[in-house]
């Protein structure tokens, strides 16, 4: 099609303004293409503004746009996007930059391990093309949802999550991002601190910042966070919210201790703060999981479990649907907030997100993921060891889709240049601590790639161009 696009343009310029074009019928016979690529072409020829379609008449050469306005000097931005009011405790900082590193494509030719969703080929593309199509269909499908979203999926949210939720305690979001952003606006006011475990995924750390919240690190070890750590940090700060990921923490791949879990329940009620607990990766457990805990959510008794849930993770990042689930008042709060920035979340993907979960495809799909994780787990760890063994590889995760690892040599900047020249993009250790690290880390991630051969050869790439930064002793 784009070569026609192509021929079409240059044909367009010939004619003058308001001069017609060829009927849809020449053009096929001219140019030996079928009719559904003459209107495609068409289309796009005029969604560019060079052509005019009048429906029964014909496709003419469209006016061309009249000059631009001249540039003027917004310089004056800077000022005001930074002259904060004096009363800010804790200045806003919206930096995106965190959670553009996994939504960016790659450069051509660069194998992307630091990305943070499915590659399509893992995606389930053929079940959500047929959900999507079932979904148009449905009666009312382009009509006004519920604000807190459609009863059923609701229904199944609550269900997947357990416990004493129920329907009504859930409020269908737009992913897990818009969630875990309601969620610290209705929990923190600006200035407030914010505990988190360290490390911790990049795009809470940009919420908190960018809602002029001041997160607080609590460390997180082989079995998730340290309790009497978290402890101390709501006696030092007097925090009313701990963010939490129980089940393979984004990045260590750290699952919640059995031991810990009614622990960190415990202190939070008693400090009188809430735990928002981000249940990203509950869909990503690889094959050799066994079976997976509870949600936090279905263990508390008190309310004070926020829970967050996303579809985006095991299908695409485009189906933004997502839930939070919370009991007592903070519900009311939760939802004021979402109503008030963003009305609810588009009824056509609400019908589509529930036809996909209902169809028999759904669990054939979570079953594909979940062997294909595995093995490109153990692909990748495989290869890190022939490849790279003086790489530190403390925890094999069963969930999720990445490795945590230490560079030797320790100079992690150096090392993502290094491995980006060798045409390996890997993600930085720095921005998932909100604090000094404790260490030098890189985050690798198997999902975005096309295959376990993509694997085997990025981590080829990397090691032969170690040595040049001394980073790899031989
Ligand atoms: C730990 C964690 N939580 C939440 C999200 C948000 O994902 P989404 O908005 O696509 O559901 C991500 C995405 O990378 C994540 O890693």
């Amino acid at each position: 099609m784009a070569e026609l696009v192509e021929s079409l343009r240059v044909e367009v310029d010939r004619y003058s303004v308001g001069g017609k074009l060829p009927s849809s019928r020449a053009l096929v016979e001219r140019y030996r293409v079928s009719p559904v690529t003459v209107s495609r072409a068409l289309a796009q020829l005029a969604a560019e503004g060079l052509v005019v379609t009048r429906p029964g008449a014909g496709v003419f050469r469209a006016a061309p746009r009249t000059a631009l306005p001249a540039a003027g000097d917004t310089s004056w931005q800077e000022v005001a996007l930074s002259a904060e009011g004096a009363g800010d405790v804790v200045p806003r900082s919206v930096d995106a930059s965190g959670v553009l590193a996994s939504l960016a494509a790659p450069p051509p030719g660069v194998i992307e391990l630091n990305g943070g969703y499915l590659h399509p080929s893992l995606q389930p593309e053929r079940a959500m093309a047929a959900a999507l199509a079932r979904a148009g269909r449905r009666p009312g499908a382009w009509g006004r949802p519920p604000v807190e979203g459609l009863p059923e999926l609701r229904d199944w949210f609550a269900r997947e999550i357990g416990g004493a939720v129920a329907a009504a305690d859930v409020l269908v979001t737009a992913g897990g991002q818009s969630a875990l952003a309601t969620a610290l606006r209705a929990l923190a006011p600006p200035g407030a601190p914010i505990l988190v475990e360290s490390p911790t995924y990049p795009g809470l750390l940009a919420i908190a910042r960018a809602s002029g919240c001041r997160p607080v690190p609590v460390p997180v070890d082989a079995e998730g966070v340290r309790p009497e750590l978290l402890a101390a940090a709501f006696e030092a700060t007097g925090a009313r919210v701990f963010v939490c990921q129980p089940l393979f923490q984004n990045p260590t791949g750290a699952v919640l201790a059995p031991g810990r879990r009614a622990e960190v329940l415990r202190i939070a009620r008693a400090a009188g703060a809430f735990v928002v607990e981000d249940d990203y990766a509950r869909a990503l457990a690889h094959e050799d999981s066994g079976p997976l805990p509870a949600t936090l959510a279905a263990e508390d008794a008190d309310g004070v479990v926020v829970h967050v849930r996303s579809l985006t993770k095991a299908t695409s990042p485009s189906l933004r649907v997502g839930a939070l689930a919370a009991r007592g008042p903070v519900r009311d709060r939760l939802r004021a907030i979402q109503v008030v920035d963003s009305f609810f979340v588009p009824r056509p993907l609400q019908e589509a997100a529930l036809e996909l979960v209902g169809a028999p495809a759904w669990p054939r799909h979570l079953r594909t993921v979940a062997a294909e994780l595995r093995h490109r787990r153990d692909v990748l760890a495989a290869a890190l060891r022939r490849e790279l063994p003086a790489f530190a590889l403390p925890h094999l995760p069963r969930g999720g889709y990445q490795l945590w690892v230490r560079p030797a040599g320790g100079d992690e900047s150096a090392f993502v240049a290094t491995a980006l020249r060798s045409g390996v993009a890997v993600a930085p250790g720095r921005p998932y601590f909100c604090a000094e690290p404790p260490a030098p880390y890189v985050r690798l991630s198997f999902a975005g790639v096309s295959g376990p051969a993509e694997l085997v050869e990025a981590v080829q790439r990397i090691g032969g161009v170690l040595p040049a930064v001394g980073a790899h002793p031989a």
